[in-house]
């Protein structure tokens, strides 16, 4: 990819995610693209497609938008001239990304494999706290309350599952790291996973009055 398509893809994605403050805003899909880029170094993997993917892989999220058949993602690269065959292995990587619960897929190829898991360790450590109580708050959910996390879910309960912030740390926050794809991946996760758990332990020694 030219300095020319990045900068253009950058300013459009800059665009698209302007009203967004859900967790899934313009700051979100610089981060993923900039692990992705790093893990796909790492990995010797191809650094246009991960790069496409990466920038890519939230503009046709159903949670944020009305998209049909990544009509999003496919806009944006045409504009580009971006080939018709690496378009179709971006989109093939953008389907397979997102979280479903224990219908989670991992993505076939190794390019897809590193957003995945670029995606996935943007959820956890110190920014993923941040984003899980941003989410929370965006969707008037409590911090913590007295229900048990769900464990297990399928997608279809997964989406529709309100837990409170609290709970979707053991429904999905703490579940990544297993779940990482690339070594690389699993070095960061295990870092950010072990900065929740004390987060965590923190959290509850001072709610149950301990400090
Ligand atoms: P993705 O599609 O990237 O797998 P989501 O759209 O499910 O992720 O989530 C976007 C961000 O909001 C993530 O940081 C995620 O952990 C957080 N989030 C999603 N659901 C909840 C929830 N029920 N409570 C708190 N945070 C959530
Ligand atoms: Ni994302």
């Amino acid at each position: 990819m030219t300095k020319e398509v990045l900068d253009g893809l950058l300013s459009d994605l800059q665009e698209f995610f302007k009203d967004d403050y859900s967790g899934h805003d313009f700051n979100h899909t610089i981060r993923v693209y900039k692990l992705a880029c790093n893990l796909a170094r790492k990995e010797n993997a191809n650094l246009e497609i991960v790069s496409l993917a990466a920038l890519l892989h939230d503009v046709d999220d159903v949670k944020l938008t009305q998209s049909i058949n990544y009509q999003n993602a496919r806009l944006m690269m045409n504009k580009y001239g971006i080939d018709a065959l690496i378009q179709e292995e971006v989109i093939a990587i953008i389907q397979d990304v997102s979280f479903k619960g224990n219908q989670s897929k991992s993505p076939a190829t190794l390019e897809g494999k590193i957003v995945q898991d670029a995606d996935r360790l943007d959820a956890i450590g110190a920014i993923g706290i941040a984003r899980a109580f941003t989410f929370g708050g965006n969707h008037n959910r409590p911090l913590y309350n007295d229900e048990k996390p769900e464990l297990d879910m399928d997608e279809a309960s997964y989406l529709k599952h309100e837990s409170s912030t609290i709970n979707h740390f053991y429904e999905k926050l703490l579940l990544l790291k297993d779940l990482m794809n690339t070594d690389s991946a699993r070095v960061l996760a295990d870092q950010r996973h072990q900065f929740m758990v004390n987060y965590l332990e923190e959290f509850f020694d001072e709610i149950e009055g301990k400090k």
